[in-house]
């Protein structure tokens, strides 16, 4: 359905000199799924949806729509954005003060391509995405009379209700309160689902992003880092800046001593040898970095029986209501682990530490360092 290969777009600072905010960006999506562009702040994320919606002009690379190429920096092709048919929600959205809910939602179709369009077919598609964002009991309500997660959603069905082919989201949950927020993902998801829509979602919010996407690409300094399902990226992280920004991880430096198939291998690090699992061929020798998950240092009273087992020192803990955050002391070594509230762990008091090998992930530590 979209397919970017090799896009690259620069702005010019104060000093005119070039800013890469995107570099050498490439993926693929599929009818119907939706994709997440995720990272840091000024990573690259706003730059790489208007590139694709149009609103920059790269410097060179490709994008294609169903197989037409809506932009080729060779070929000198440049769609506008008006012509190319995408819903957009911006990072900052504006909602028409002096229009009520429904002649909001029904602008685009009456001033857009579909401006042909007779009074009963307008109010029958305004009507149906109102009701898909639950706004449909607020139909004649002053846009500026609504909350802040209302005119989120209506931001959200002025872009449906043009049924763009592939619709552009950034950060359109940004400024909600956690708690609408949480349910407007659910909502997000569950409209984009029943509707089927191609959606390409930019946020920097991991959490977001693990919950929504079908595919995941995590950006940094305008490049992607990692392309993968969310499970993919949170538990095979490809390198440093993946593992620690999609979440809370540990890190610990050592050397690979022995490899067998399938990327299992046996680590030396400073807190005894751990087994481990890699995604890139390891060598006896070569200096890795694990990175092994607070939820995967499992902590027990009584000496485990499964996984590599250490002998720690609760050294804090936090009370967290649905979990607790535990840190821990091997040696001197201080790694946090995420336990059951039930656990009994008084600080100071010795704990047992289990980690499963298939949960702790090894990279190369040049790889780990570069990103
Ligand atoms: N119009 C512009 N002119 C010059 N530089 C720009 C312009 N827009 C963005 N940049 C720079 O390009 C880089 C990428 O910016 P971009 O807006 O794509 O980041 P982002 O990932 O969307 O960040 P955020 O999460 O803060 O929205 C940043 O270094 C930013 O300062
Ligand atoms: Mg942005």
């Amino acid at each position: 359905m979209l397919k970017i290969d090799a896009l690259c777009t620069e702005y010019r600072n104060e000093q005119g000199q070039a800013v890469k905010a995107a570099q050498d960006v490439s993926f693929e999506i599929e009818e119907g799924e939706f994709f997440t562009l995720l990272g840091p702040s000024g990573c690259g994320k706003t730059t790489t949806l208007r590139s694709i919606a149009g609103l920059e002009r790269p410097r060179s690379g490709q994008i294609r729509v169903d197989n037409v190429l809506v932009y080729c920096g060779e070929k000198n092709i440049f769609v506008a954005p008006n012509q190319r048919g995408f819903g957009m929600v911006f990072q900052s959205y504006a909602i028409w003060p002096h229009m009520d809910v429904f002649a909001n939602t029904a602008f685009p179709l009456r001033v857009g391509r579909k401006s042909r369009l007779g009074k009963a077919e307008i109010e029958r598609k305004v009507m149906r995405v109102l009701q898909a964002v639950q706004l449909d009991h607020l139909r004649d309500r002053e846009a500026t009379q609504l909350s802040g997660g209302q005119q989120q959603r209506l931001a959200l069905a002025r872009a449906l209700v043009m049924e763009p082919k592939l619709l552009l989201l950034d950060e359109p949950l940004s400024n909600l309160d956690a708690k609408l927020r949480e349910a407007m993902r659910f909502e997000l998801k569950r409209l984009q689902r029943e509707l089927r829509i191609t959606t390409v979602y930019v946020t920097h919010d991991q959490g977001e992003a693990l919950a929504m996407s079908h595919q995941i690409a995590v950006m940094n300094q305008g490049r992607i880092q990692q392309l993968g399902t969310p499970r993919e990226i949170y538990e095979k992280p490809k390198n440093r800046f993946v593992a620690d920004f999609v979440g809370a991880t540990n890190f610990i430096e050592g050397t690979v001593r022995s490899v067998a198939e399938g990327g299992h291998c046996v680590i030396d690090t400073e807190i005894g040898s751990l087994r481990s699992t890699s995604i890139e061929l390891l060598r006896p020798g070569d200096a890795v970095v694990l990175s092994i998950r607070p939820e995967d240092l499992q902590l027990s009273d009584a000496r485990p029986e499964q996984g590599d087992v250490l002998q720690a020192k609760v050294d804090q803990k936090i009370f967290l209501g649905e979990a607790m955050d535990v840190r821990i002391k091997v040696g001197e070594r201080l790694l946090l682990s995420k336990a059951h509230p039930a656990l009994r762990a008084h600080v100071g008091s010795p704990i047992w530490v289990s980690i499963d090998p298939l949960q702790s992930v090894a990279m190369r530590a040049t790889e780990a360092l570069a990103a």
